[in-house]
């Protein structure tokens, strides 16, 4: 099994971003993390970050080659970009959105999710854990299938 862990806008500066609300580990700590999780389950995972959103777009039409679901942080497209919605859907891959933050408790700017309308898994304010919580939950959905 192989995933794809993407995040999105300026989730490179994990770590220097507003700590208070992001926390002070940085992204390579966050990678670091999952990878560590993911070897543990004997799962495959492959990273994308990007500030970019056509640059995010192309590594989800990517992932439909060589991956088996995807875990995505979009940042701030998440409340803006239809694109990785459309995405998202094409690749008919199951996803699972990422929020560090509680974004339902933050302004209401963010209170729309676009991408999060095609994902099966919400994590949502569990901090980084949420990214663990997301692998556990493709790793079972994707099992599911595959039995
Ligand atoms: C975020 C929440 C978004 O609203 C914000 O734009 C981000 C990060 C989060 O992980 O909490 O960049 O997706």
């Amino acid at each position: 099994m192989k995933l794809l862990v993407i995040n999105g806008p300026n989730l490179n500066l994990l770590g220097l971003r507003e700590p208070g609300l992001y926390g002070t580990v940085d992204y390579n700590g966050l990678v670091q993390m999952i990878q560590t999780a993911c070897e543990q389950r004997g799962i495959e995972v492959r990273f994308y970050q990007s500030n970019h959103e056509g640059d995010l777009v192309d590594a989800i039409q990517q992932a439909r080659f060589d991956c088996d679901g995807i875990v995505i942080n979009p940042a701030a497209y998440t409340h803006t970009s239809i694109a990785i919605l459309d995405a998202l859907k094409a690749v008919n891959l199951p996803a699972a959105e990422v929020h560090i933050t509680d974004v339902t408790k933050r302004e209401p700017f963010r209170q729309i999710s676009y991408a999060g309308m095609v994902c099966q898994g919400h994590f949502i304010g569990e901090g980084l854990q949420g990214y663990i919580h997301a692998v556990d939950f493709l790793q079972q959905k994707i099992k599911g299938k595959d039995c």
